[in-house]
């Protein structure tokens, strides 16, 4: 097995620098029964939706499983664990505090507290409740009340417990994809649509901020997005002004409100009828002050021009690619982030989510004493930390590295087919088998413990 080796002087075995793992509530809990119906349950009702047709009715069963899998986790030597809250779970539909549902996450909180795990809780990871939706979901200005409204109950719950919240999970992914590309739940397609829910979830983000920082004022506070750098696909002027339009519209469109308070210019260049609506002081609400920014990182993206003036991605077909087919590009981590550093007065730096999805098999398909041998997987870990490593050296703020995931699980619209875990899950039994990665990942972590 390959090991992850990093430099003794590294900053990154340094006691203060943090490893963890990360999740989500809909892609790992199951347990729908004792929830309400979220936005993702009504999509993946729709046929065709899910590529393998399945939902997250079951997932990993963690709901009744969590005693085991907090043991995994803390066998890993982790110094955190980032999950999501399930909205659904924890508030009923009149806003009143499911109490069963909130005590399933506070007996998460002191099982992580017992075992010195530090928690890293994300409030919002794509689960709208379909109620929620039902009068108009993240489209309705009223939804980021509702949403900071949440974050105080469940802030309030959860008191000294966390070390960090995140108000929103990559707000790019429930604006773009899933009213823009249609491809994440609820599966619109309108551009005004989508720039509308965006500006609405960053408001929503804004107002969480507020709560969490009078609440918890000893958290880390702060917001997760999803970055990815963009190259033209030719050196042709087009090509490069595509590309910097999508570097615009997908990544600054996020991380300007967030840290300037300001769109990018980009939005005055669209037409009038897909600007969002706005109102005075939101972006002042928007941008306050962030105790970190969290940075999920996964590839770099390829934009040519369209013939309309627009920009549109380039699949890439060269190896080498994740079985997401995603090419597997460590430098655009250290170019993002040392792009952050010369663009912005950057808060602290988390990288929440960083992995790849392979073609994972168990060696003796027993499932008994299988083994992972996810090379690839450990290969791209020794990467993309050497690339945070690199930008720190570099002058770059990064207080910790998440592994995405904990475990295989529910990937969104390509079901379960497509496996990111550093533990492999066997659906049918519901057994939790540490890949290869995981083992190589182990041994880093405990590692830099030993060392403090
Ligand atoms: C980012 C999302 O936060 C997570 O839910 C997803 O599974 C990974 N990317 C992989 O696509």
């Amino acid at each position: 097995m390959k090991k992850i080796t990093l430099a003794e002087s590294s900053q990154l075995l340094d006691p203060e620098f943090i490893f963890g793992v990360a999740t989500a509530a809909f892609q790992i809990e199951g347990g729908a029964d004792s929830r309400l119906p979220t936005i993702w349950d009504t999509f993946c009702a729709q046929p065709g939706r899910i590529k393998d047709g399945s939902d997250g009715l079951v997932a990993c069963d963690h709901l009744h499983r969590w005693q085991d899998d907090i043991e995994l986790i803390a066998s890993l030597g982790v110094d955190a664990y980032r999950f999501s809250v399930s909205w659904a779970r924890v508030l009923h539909a009149d806003g009143s505090v499911n109490h069963q549902g909130m005590n399933f996450y506070l007996q998460l909180l002191d099982a992580l507290q017992a075992r010195n795990i530090k928690a890293f809780v994300t409030l919002y990871h794509w689960d709208l409740p379909e109620h929620i939706q039902q009068q108009g979901g993240w489209l309705n200005r009223e939804t980021a009340w509702l949403f900071q409204d949440y974050a105080d109950k469940v802030s309030r719950a959860f008191g000294d417990k966390v070390y960090s919240y995140a108000t929103l999970n990559e707000p790019f992914c429930s604006a773009y994809l899933g009213y823009e590309a249609g491809i994440h739940a609820p599966g619109v397609q309108n551009r005004r649509q989508g720039r509308q829910v965006a500006h609405h979830l960053l408001l929503a983000h804004g107002l969480a901020m507020q709560v969490l920082q009078r609440n918890c004022p000893s958290a880390q506070n702060g917001i997760v997005v999803n970055l990815s750098p963009c190259y033209p696909a030719s050196d042709s002027e087009a090509d490069k002004r595509a590309a910097a339009m999508a570097d615009a519209y997908h990544n600054h469109w996020y991380l300007k409100p967030l840290l300037q308070g300001c769109y990018p210019a980009l939005l005055d260049e669209l037409p009038e009828t897909e600007q969002p609506d706005t109102e005075p002081g939101d972006l002042a609400l928007i941008a306050q002050p962030l105790d970190f920014l969290g940075i999920n990182y996964y590839t770099r993206t390829v934009f040519e021009a369209t013939a309309t003036g627009w920009f549109r991605d380039v699949k890439p077909t060269a190896p080498p690619l994740t079985d997401m087919g995603w090419e597997i590009y460590p430098q655009g981590l250290t170019e993002i982030l040392c792009g952050l550093q010369q663009h912005y007065t950057m808060p602290p730096v988390y990288i929440t989510e960083n992995g790849a999805a392979m073609v994972d098999t168990l060696q003796d398909g027993s499932g008994q004493d299988g083994r992972v041998q996810d090379e690839a997987r450990i290969a791209y870990f020794q990467q993309h930390l050497l690339a945070v490593e690199k930008a720190m050296t570099q002058g770059v703020q990064v207080a910790g590295y998440f592994a995405w995931s904990l475990m295989d699980n529910f990937e969104w619209a390509e079901g379960y087919v497509k496996r990111f875990g550093i533990v492999y899950v066997d659906y049918p039994t519901q057994q939790r088998i540490i890949k290869d990665s995981g083992l190589a990942l182990q041994q880093l972590f405990r590692y830099k413990q030993q060392r403090a």
